[in-house]
C-alpha cells in the first residue's frame, strides 16, 4: 500500500479548526482508495512566535522538505500584530514559500451553482460563467526584493523607505511557463497582467511572457493593466481563463476573484515549485474574530487537500471523490455563516466536516 508523509501546519486562529476537519476527510478517502497517510504536525506563524521565537522554525522547514507534501491552516492574528516585519507570522509564511522553493501559486475561482447566489455580482454578470485560475509568482516580485528605511526615525522630515519590484528572466520564464501549460489544460487563454505603461519592471515581464509565448501558438495571449484587470474581473469576469501576474498583483487579483464567487471560504490554493512537491492551503486567512467558535468554513481548506492528492500524490479518484462531497453537501442545502443567505440555517466548521464525511 502507498504511504504519503504529509507535513501538517494548522497554524493559527481557525487554521487548526478547518485542518481538523480536513485530515478526517483525507483519512476516509485514503481508506477507500487503499493508500495511507501519516501526519507530522508541525508550527509555523504566532503559535511558532510563542513556542520558538520565530515564525519559521527550522526544524518546521526541516520537516516540510522531508515530506511529500505540505498542508497549511493559517497564520496571524492581533496577538502579533505589533511585532516588527520580520518577526510577524506572515514572515513564517514567506519564509516557507521561499525555503521550499514554491514560485507558483494556484488560485482557482469558481462558482459553485449552489452558491450562486452568495455572489456579489448581478446574476447577469454571473450567469455567464466564472471559471478563473490565477497564476500569481510567489516566491520574487516587490513581496522579496530590497527593501529598507532611509532614517531610522519615522518622524524625521526626510525620512523614507522603500520596497523594490525585481524580477529575473529566469522567475518570469519559469512562471509563464506554468501558466502556459495550465491553460493548454483548460480553455487555452492566458491573460498576464502587469503595469507595463508604467513600471519597468512591468515591461521586462511582458517581453518575457511573449517570448514563452512563442512556444505555445496554441494558446491565446492578451495582455492587460492591473488596474483595468480588477475593473474586467467585475464587469465581464468570464473573459478570463488563465490569469498571470506578480507576487503583488496576484495577492490582490486572487482576493478579488475570490470574492466574486461568493465565499473566501470556499477557495483552495496550490503552491508548487520544480517537482510534484507543492503546500496547500486556503486562501482565507486565520479569522481571529471566528477563531475557536466552531465558525469557520472547512471547505477551502477541504478542496485544498483535493488539489494536493490530485497534483502532489496523483490521487486523481480520491481528490474527485472529495469535490463530489462537497458539491452534494452544497447541493443538499447545508450552509456554514460565511456562505449563508439570509434566514437560511447556520451550520458549524464540525457539522460540515461531517456532512461531507457522510456523502463520502
Ligand atoms: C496570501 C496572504 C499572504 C500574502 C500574507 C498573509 C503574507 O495575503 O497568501 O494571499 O500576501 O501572500
Ligand atoms: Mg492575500
Amino acid at each position: 500500500m502507498k504511504n504519503y508523509k504529509i507535513a501538517v501546519l494548522p497554524g493559527d486562529g481557525i487554521g487548526k479548526e478547518v485542518i481538523e476537519q480536513t485530515t478526517k476527510i483525507l483519512d476516509m478517502v485514503a481508506q477507500k482508495h487503499q493508500f495511507t497517510l501519516e501526519y507530522e504536525y508541525g508550527l509555523i506563524g504566532g503559535i511558532a512566535i510563542d513556542e520558538c521565537d520565530t515564525p519559521l522554525p527550522q526544524k518546521t522547514l526541516d520537516m516540510c522538505k522531508a515530506s511529500d507534501a505540505v498542508l497549511l491552516g493559517a497564520v496571524g492574528g492581533p496577538k502579533w500584530d505589533n511585532l516588527s516585519g520580520d518577526k510577524r507570522p506572515e514572515a513564517g509564511l514567506l519564509a516557507i514559500r521561499k525555503g521550499l522553493g514554491l514560485y507558483a501559486n494556484l488560485r482557482p475561482a469558481v462558482i459553485w451553482q449552489a452558491l450562486k447566489d452568495a455572489s456579489p455580482l448581478k446574476q447577469s454578470i454571473i450567469e455567464k460563467g466564472v471559471d478563473i485560475l490565477v497564476i500569481r509568482e510567489l516566491t520574487g516580485g516587490i513581496y522579496f526584493g530590497k527593501r529598507g528605511r532611509v532614517g531610522e526615525d519615522s518622524k524625521a522630515p526626510d525620512a523614507a523607505a522603500y520596497d523594490t519590484m525585481y524580477y529575473s528572466r529566469y522567475e518570469v520564464e519559469r512562471i509563464a511557463e506554468v501558466a502556459f501549460e495550465a491553460a493548454r489544460e483548460r480553455k487555452g487563454h492566458v491573460t498576464s497582467v502587469d503595469k507595463a505603461n508604467v513600471l519597468e519592471n512591468s515591461r521586462f515581464w511582458r517581453e518575457i511572457v511573449l517570448e514563452v509565448a512563442k512556444k505555445y501558438p496554441d494558446v491565446k495571449l492578451d495582455h492587460m493593466y492591473v488596474d483595468n484587470a480588477a475593473m474586467q474581473m467585475v464587469i465581464k469576469p468570464e473573459q478570463f481563463d488563465v490569469i498571470l501576474t506578480g507576487n503583488m498583483f496576484g495577492d490582490i487579483l486572487s482576493d478579488e476573484a475570490s470574492m466574486i464567487t461568493g465565499s473566501i471560504g470556499m477557495l483552495p490554493s496550490a503552491s508548487l515549485g520544480k517537482d510534484k512537491f507543492g503546500l496547500y492551503e486556503p486562501v482565507h486567512g486565520s479569522a481571529p474574530d471566528i477563531a475557536g467558535m466552531n465558525k469557520a468554513n472547512p471547505t477551502a481548506a477541504i478542496l485544498s487537500a483535493a488539489m494536493m492528492l490530485r497534483y502532489t500524490l496523483g490521487e486523481v479518484e480520491a481528490a474527485d471523490d472529495i469535490e463530489v462531497a462537497v458539491e452534494k453537501v452544497l447541493n443538499s442545502g447545508l450552509r456554514t455563516g460565511d456562505i449563508a443567505a439570509s434566514g437560511e440555517k447556520v451550520i458549524g466548521c464540525t457539522e460540515m466536516g461531517e456532512a461531507i464525511a457522510k456523502k463520502l
